[in-house]
């Protein structure tokens, strides 16, 4: 399997670093070493409020910046307040460059219409300031009312997404509309470590519970994965998953984990989730 997920003209490594809860020196250190052993896909957010650290571990490494995909999200107050543009020129700034690769609108904000919102992305696009845009936190409804309402190519929709959560109508809808899901605590913030089905998998692989974790989703295909980790050896653990191939048995096993407690981000302003069972067509 390639390392990359090759889209719109664009290569994008299957396995970014996650950043949320990294900061100050820590956010430093922890992109400089995952850059050292060869990310190249760093994933971050306005309110994660690291993107200086981000631009500065960025510009020390050397890498040319053309050689890392890096995302970042607009946070809901910017959005509400129309100062959406005027937030990216900012994180823009701290990133120390003139563009991001993605730009994600952060979780759906109920208080603007939603072609508003999108439109204010498109224009973000249009002046050169991220190449590819998409959302997160995003049910399949408010999903197809974006394709229904604009002509935005949106790539990705970033949810919560591990062996305990089923997210299959976000599935279903962005492979017949050409996207990607990017999974977020994908690692179900360490709960994998401890499964039997997921340990029994990896005892015969050599591999560790995370690894397993990491190479199902994204042996699923147009999954990308961006686990966070402060500690170098597991930095270097979650991208070590190339060299290995999960059987379509073990595949389901893993599938199978998934259960109606599992969800993790559940915050208040979160939209209605989409049901496990539900038929994305209908949405
Ligand atoms: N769009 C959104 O609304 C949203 C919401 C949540 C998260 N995110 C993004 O998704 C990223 C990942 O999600 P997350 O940070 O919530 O959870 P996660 O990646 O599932 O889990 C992170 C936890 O797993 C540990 N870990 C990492 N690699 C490991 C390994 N190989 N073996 C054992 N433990 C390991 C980390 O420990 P150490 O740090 O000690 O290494 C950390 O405690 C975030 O950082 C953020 O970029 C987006």
């Amino acid at each position: 399997m390639q390392t990359t997920l090759d889209i719109k003209n664009t290569s994008i490594p299957r396995i970014g670093l996650g950043t949320w809860q990294l900061n100050g020196i820590d956010c430093t250190n922890s992109v400089s070493t995952a850059l050292e052993l060869g990310y190249r896909h760093i994933d971050t957010a306005q309110i994660y409020d690291n993107e200086a650290e981000i631009g500065q571990a960025i510009a020390e490494s050397g890498i040319p910046r053309s050689e890392i995909f890096l995302t970042t999200k607009i946070w809901v107050d910017n959005v509400a307040s129309g100062a959406a543009q005027k937030s990216v020129e900012e994180s823009l700034k701290k990133l120390k460059t003139d563009h991001v690769n993605l730009l994600l609108l952060h979780w759906p904000v109920k208080t603007i219409p939603l072609h508003r919102q999108i439109r204010a992305l498109q224009t973000i696009q249009d002046w050169g300031m991220t190449k590819l845009i998409g959302v997160s936190n995003y049910p399949v409804a408010l999903m197809q009312q974006i394709l229904d309402e604009t002509d935005a190519e949106i790539v990705t929709n970033q949810v919560e997404y591990h062996p305990y959560l089923s997210q299959q109508p976000v599935l279903d809808f962005v492979e017949k509309h050409h996207m990607f899901l990017t999974a977020y605590c994908p690692l179900s913030r360490g709960l994998v470590r401890t499964d039997p089905t997921i340990l029994k998998i990896a005892g015969k692989y050599g591999k560790s519970a995370g690894q397993v974790t990491l190479r199902w989703l994204i042996q699923q295909g147009n999954v990308l994965a961006i686990p966070k980790a402060a500690n170098p050896l597991h930095i270097e653990d979650n991208i070590q998953i190339f060299d290995f191939e999960l059987t379509t048995e073990e595949m389901q096993q893993i599938k199978a984990l998934a259960n109606p407690e599992g969800r993790i981000v559940n915050p208040e302003w979160s939209p209605q989730w989409d049901a496990p069972d539900q038929d994305s067509q209908a949405a």
